[in-house]
């Protein structure tokens, strides 16, 4: 049995060690923000926070989730600095299939947070390793410009 805390709440889940805290956030409690593209960290789709801190789901082990805090996007919900993120992709178009946007935006937080926004150079740097396929990351960048100010 793993105990998760996830977004505030514990949940008691049968499932193996290894498998993916990713997958296991999205198929057995349906929290279907966090998404799964490469399944071997090179995309950042799969973006949650542990104890505060960004990692890649996909490449973490349930059983390494034990006793630290799992935050998803849902659990940003009332976040302010996310509220100002998805205010600012919306008006700067920073999304188009979408598939991306969650795990960017859990970056782009990250960056805001650290004070590592604050030209466009230091926001392509900082989500260098994040991959869109659609929107060629201008209008990413310029909303996570404009959150961060
Ligand atoms: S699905 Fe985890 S980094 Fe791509
Ligand atoms: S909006 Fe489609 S991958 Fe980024």
């Amino acid at each position: 049995m793993t105990r998760l805390c996830v977004n505030g709440e514990t949940h008691d889940l049968a499932c193996e060690d290894r498998d993916s805290l990713a997958g296991v956030l999205r198929d057995r409690l349906g929290l279907t923000a966090t998404r799964i593209g490469c399944q071997h960290g090179s995309c950042g789709a799969c973006n949650l926070l542990l104890d505060g801190v960004p990692v890649r789901g996909c490449l973490v082990p349930v059983a390494l989730a034990e006793g630290q805090a799992v935050t998803t996007l849902e659990g940003l919900r009332d976040d302010p600095v996310m509220i100002r993120l998805r205010e600012a992709f919306t008006a700067h178009h920073a999304l188009q299939c979408g598939y991306c946007t969650a795990g960017m935006l859990v970056a782009a937080r990250d960056l805001i947070l650290r004070g590592r926004a604050t030209s466009a150079a230091e926001v392509r740097a900082g989500l260098a390793g994040q991959l869109c396929r659609c929107t060629g990351y201008d209008g990413i960048v310029a909303a996570v410009l404009q959150a961060a100010q």
